[in-house]
């Protein structure tokens, strides 16, 4: 792991799920990252985060990718309960010190139904998401259920991942049948903090239409009439068209420079009451579609040349990759500033 992996993993907060994902008690989500894996776990009726790692000998509470259980280690049996591992046969430790059986737990917080992990961040979470922090708690507030997860062993480095997902300079030739035919026009991009965004209008005017016809639909307060998506420093995405779901994206980095974890999970947004039905046709056409996109996105970027030096500062950039360029200064100034002070003051 680069020292500046572990930096981003240590002192960021991280957005990892959304309530609705982790609604019941047992609920669970499971991601891997660098620091091996994050549990989000609903333990009865509070959600905690932590690493999967059973301290009497290691086991794994969860291997699945998510689901609904109790955290109980099949080794020998420890379950967490109320935060706390409870110890099976516990006469026999008699001679041990217990309190050092406890939980390697992540820090949470929420914005409004998004649930964010940290290991020790160095600023709170409103000041992390700077101007973002309404509107993120609006989208949040639109999302009703959970639908589909897509993992991708992603064969490049995370930042090659991000990159690719901060510019539409690419949408022409690497999704010519699903993104392209869009027409995405009249495109702006925002920062807030270490933040960015990008909005566009849909150019094509039959789908703009089709698109426009089905607000009535959902019962939906953060929509926008375009595709619109929000980078949430350092390794989270989370994207949209109109609004009708939202692709929440990580893109997590892993022990090994050139090999990440993606995932993808589409969330639903809240639909009016007796038109679930027309909701879910366009749900499936959504999660075919964004599986085809991720899969493109993944044969580029895998074929991006590890000779290739993100840390270059004479690489160039189209007007239309700004938020690249604004990343990459980002994490400069993360990397000069590290040693002596981790506080990063805002890059803009
Ligand atoms: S390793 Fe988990 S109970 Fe022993
Ligand atoms: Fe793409």
């Amino acid at each position: 792991m680069s020292a500046s992996v572990e930096t981003l993993i240590r002192d960021y907060w991280h957005l990892v799920a959304h309530r609705s994902e982790l609604a019941k008690p047992g609920d669970f989500v499971r991601l891997s990252w660098a620091a091996g894996d994050l549990v989000l776990y609903n333990d009865e009726g509070v959600v905690i985060a932590f690493d999967n790692v059973c301290p009497h000998r290691g086991g794994r509470f969860f291997v699945e990718d998510r689901g609904n259980a109790r955290a109980i280690c099949p080794y020998h049996g420890w379950s967490v309960r109320g935060g706390e591992v409870r110890v099976a046969r516990r006469e026999q430790f008699s001679a041990c010190d217990l309190k050092k059986a406890v939980l390697n737990r992540y820090v949470t917080a929420w914005c409004g139904d998004f649930l964010f992990a940290g290991v020790a961040p160095v600023m709170s979470l409103e000041q992390q998401l700077d101007a973002f922090g309404t509107r993120l708690s609006d989208i949040a507030h639109d999302i009703s259920a959970p639908r589909d997860l897509y993992k991708i062993d992603f064969q490049a480095n995370w930042r090659v991942a991000v990159e690719n997902a901060l510019e539409a300079y690419h949408v022409n030739s690497i999704h010519p049948d699903t993104l392209a035919p869009m027409a995405l026009c009249d495109d702006t991009d925002s920062y807030a903090g270490l933040n960015s965004a990008f909005h566009a209008r849909v150019g094509n005017q039959r789908t703009a239409r089709g698109l426009t016809a089905l607000r009535r639909f959902f019962d939906i307060r953060a929509g926008f009439e375009g595709y619109c998506t929000y980078y949430i420093f350092p390794f989270a995405m989370v994207s949209s068209t109109y609004g009708y779901s939202y692709s929440l994206q990580t893109f997590f980095p892993t022990a090994e420079q050139h090999r990440s974890w993606f995932y993808s999970r589409l969330l639903s947004s809240r639909a009016v009451e007796g038109t679930e039905t027309f909701s879910e046709t366009l749900l499936t056409a959504t999660i075919a579609a964004n599986h085809q996109i991720f899969d493109e996105d993944h044969e580029i970027c895998r074929r991006v040349s590890h000779r290739y030096d993100l840390d270059n500062p004479e690489r160039i950039y189209a007007s239309s990759e700004e938020r690249v360029r604004f990343l990459a200064t980002t994490l400069q100034a993360i990397t000069d500033q590290a040693a002596a002070n981790p506080l990063l003051k805002r890059a803009r």
